[in-house]
This record gives C-alpha cells, sequence and structure tokens, in this order.
C-alpha cells in the first residue's frame, strides 16, 4: 500500500512495480526519482503550477547554506515533543523538501508540492519519504490517517488538513513574522508593508505560537541572488532597487518566525 489514495475515485493506491495502481485499475507511474503525479487534469489551473523552475532551484540552493536551520530544528522539536512514537507526518507544500529531510522521529514521512520541479527536488532529497505532486487543497490522502502535518510558507488549507489528520493530530504552520528580512525590505521598497502571520483558525485548537528570531549574514552575491529569486520580491520589487542589491557582496538579515501549534 502507498500513503496515497487515487485521485479519481479516492481508493487506496497499491505498489506495483514501477506504478501505483487502485481497484478500479487507474495507473499513475512512479517518476526517475520515484515520486508519483496525482495532480488531475482539472485541478491544473496553468500548465506548470505551483513554484517554477527558477524558483525552486534559487530555494533548493539558499536553503542548503542552513541561513535557515534554526527553523528546522525548532519544528522539529516541536514534532519530538507532540508526537510520541513512530509516527507519520506529511509536509504540505513540501517545497525542495528540506524542512522534510530535517525532521528526525517521524516512522512514516510524506511529501507533497503542486510545482513538479519541487517535487523532483523533495523526492531526491527524501529518498525514504513518499512524494507527490498533488495539491493541498484536494489531497491524495485517506481520511484520519495523519497523526502530524508541516506546512512552512505553503498555502493554509485548514479544511484538507483537518480532514487527513487524526483526532488529536498535530498541525504545525511555520510563517514570517513582523521583522523577517526587514532589512531586505527596507531595501527593495519605500513604504513596508506590516506582516504578522500569528495564525487563528477555528478548525483547530491552538497549542501554542513561538517566535524564532535571529540574525543572519550572507555573504556572495550568489546567495543574496537566490534569497530574492525565491521570494516574492523579484517579482514585486522595483527591478533597480534589485539590481543595486544584487552587487553587494554581504548582508546581515534578520529572521524571524511565527511557529503555530494545533491540535485537532
Ligand atoms: C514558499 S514555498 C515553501 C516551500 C517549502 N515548504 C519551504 O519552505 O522550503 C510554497 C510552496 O507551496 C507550493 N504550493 C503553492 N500552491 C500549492 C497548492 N495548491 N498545493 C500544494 N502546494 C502548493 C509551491 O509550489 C511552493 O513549493
Ligand atoms: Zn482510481
Amino acid at each position: 500500500m502507498t500513503a496515497f489514495v487515487c485521485p479519481i475515485c479516492r481508493k487506496e493506491l497499491k505498489k506495483s512495480d514501477k506504478s501505483a495502481v487502485c481497484e478500479n485499475g487507474h495507473v499513475f507511474d512512479y517518476s526517475k526519482e520515484k515520486y508519483l503525479n496525482l495532480l488531475t487534469a482539472n485541478e491544473k489551473n496553468s500548465l506548470d503550477p505551483g513554484d517554477n523552475k527558477e524558483m525552486v532551484a534559487a530555494r533548493k540552493s539558499f536553503l542548503e547554506k542552513n541561513y535557515y536551520l534554526p527553523l528546522a530544528k525548532e519544528i522539529d522539536s516541536v514534532l519530538s515533543r507532540e508526537c510520541k512514537g513512530g509516527y507519520t507526518l506529511l509536509d504540505a507544500g513540501v517545497g525542495t523538501g528540506f524542512y522534510l529531510s530535517n525532521i528526525s522521529g517521524a516512522a512514516k514521512r510524506i511529501g507533497i508540492d503542486i510545482s513538479k520541479h519541487a517535487v523532483k527536488y523533495a523526492a531526491k532529497r527524501n529518498p525514504d519519504a513518499e512524494c507527490a505532486v498533488a495539491s493541498v487543497f484536494n489531497l491524495p490522502i485517506k481520511e484520519e490517517s495523519i497523526d502530524a502535518i508541516t506546512c512552512v510558507f505553503s498555502p493554509y488549507a485548514f479544511e484538507e488538513y483537518a480532514r487527513v489528520l487524526k483526532k488529536g493530530g498535530i498541525l504545525v504552520v511555520a510563517s514570517p513574522s513582523e521583522n523577517h528580512l526587514i532589512e531586505l525590505r527596507k531595501a527593495l521598497y519605500d513604504n513596508v508593508r506590516e506582516v504578522n502571520n500569528k495564525l487563528e483558525t477555528e478548525l483547530f485548537a491552538k497549542l501554542y505560537d513561538k517566535q524564532v528570531t535571529y540574525s543572519f549574514e550572507i555573504v556572495g552575491a550568489d546567495d543574496i541572488a537566490s534569497l530574492i529569486k525565491m521570494t516574492p520580491y523579484a517579482y514585486r520589487a522595483p527591478i533597480e532597487k534589485i539590481e543595486e542589491l544584487s552587487k553587494r557582496n554581504k548582508i546581515k538579515l534578520t529572521a524571524d518566525f511565527w511557529v503555530s501549534v494545533f491540535r485537532k
């Protein structure tokens, strides 16, 4: 059995050689990197949904330098504290698989993202995880089959998260807080918009919010360019300001995140 249900008829998908197949004969082939593409044609709102190849490559290269490792460690320690024994984890909006690969305690790990470019990297980085291209708003996952979900800067599909989590299951959401990359935002915009994503949702009971704040320095024009490319700034900020910033060789930044922990 795989961790997934068929996106067409919702029956369980069984592994069979190089494919996954449901009892109604719908067949999905494993890619070279061993992920499944479970996104149906009518779920695609574009030819290439989710983060594009360039954004994903930039995120991969930035995260591999471990600038956000303290956040990954915090998420790992929340899960070790809240989830006992060999639990099943879903990383919803897994991206390049950086956070998933830093979670130590889960017995079974699942990664889903709508971007095939992201899932390719996530599957490579996490060969023991089950990864699929799918939307978090229509998860190819059975009701009440998951013990913990992580959602790191990814869409908040709270209804779907509530559907697939077991009763008592844990949802960990990471989002940017007020001062996240404030120096970068000030360098790019004349007016810096406030962000404060301390999350609320009525579908879950909030256990606590933990703020993770630290300073870090990026050295090297390549890493600065990757950071700009992986954020929405690459599309929204004035081009001359981006160019100015890209010429710098060093930048000191604040990382500021909320880690919100909920129980179903
Ligand atoms: C800001 S990135 C975060 C990725 C990863 N969690 C990380 O922090 O490295 C947001 C991710 O959500 C994915 N995404 C956007 N809409 C989605 C959807 N409807 N279902 C699944 N993933 C989605 C994007 O492709 C992208 O990989
Ligand atoms: Zn089917």
